[in-house]
């Protein structure tokens, strides 16, 4: 299992550290949450943190995964490749043309990530899912960090691992909202590879616990 962690829920004053300590405390990936305030309420962040967090990427060999909850994400693929995100995931809502923005995400040389919220209909992927490095399954409405995980949502998880088995397909499943040690070992038994977690990382009182508790449920026998 691969451990994400998204620094939207880190303390924004210390990013640096804050991130540093969770990848040394174990987490695999730092997800960045990238929000317009058109198509999802909140405004986050931009290609500059990605291409400050490059460098600690290349330090540790984290790969930078970059969440897009942006209106046209096309007009801003270059952005943040260029700015160095390894893994670039966008909605299928928000793209008319979703091959030809996968397509190019690749072509740059970057992973192509998909993802749908939880009102939409996994069929809506199931075309392009040859073409991408990553599915993710949204398990709470994208917007916030610190929101609950949607039951149904394991099921879709299942789902889609089903889906991609079909197709014989190597890409990533990530899980992504309301992850914490209480439903991490369900995530990751209906077939998640990747999760990402936010305030189970970053908040309470130690990152490094926080981490230790996750791994350790996500471990535990059924
Ligand atoms: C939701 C974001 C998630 C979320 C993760 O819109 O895409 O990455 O903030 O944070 P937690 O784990 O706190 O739900
Ligand atoms: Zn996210």
């Amino acid at each position: 299992m691969i451990l994400s962690s998204s620094i939207i829920a880190s303390d924004a004053a210390r990013l640096g550290d804050q991130a540093r300590e969770a990848l040394d405390a174990g987490v695999d990936w730092l997800h960045i949450d990238v929000m317009d305030g058109r198509f999802v309420p909140n405004i986050t962040v931009g290609p500059l943190v990605v291409e400050a967090l490059r460098p600690l990427a290349d330090e540790t060999g984290a790969k930078l995964d970059v969440h897009l909850m942006i209106e046209e994400p096309r007009r801003y693929l270059d952005d943040f490749i260029d700015a160095g995100a390894d893994l670039v995931t966008v909605h299928v809502e928000t793209c008319t043309h979703l091959h030809r923005v996968l397509t190019h995400i690749r072509s740059r040389g970057a992973m192509a990530g998909v993802t749908l919220n939880p009102g939409t209909s996994l069929s809506a992927i199931a075309e392009v899912l040859p073409d991408v490095d990553m599915a993710l399954v949204m398990s709470v409405d994208p917007g916030f960090s610190g929101q609950k995980y949607i039951p149904e949502s394991t099921e879709r998880i299942r789902r889609l691992r089903g889906m991609l088995n079909q197709i014989a397909s190597r890409a990533w499943l990530q899980v992504d909202g309301g992850v914490y040690a209480g439903n991490i070992r369900e995530v990751v038994r209906a077939g998640a590879t990747v999760v990402v977690a936010g305030n189970a990382v970053f908040g309470g009182a130690s990152i490094a616990d926080n981490v230790q508790a996750l791994r350790d449920a996500a471990a535990l026998e059924a």
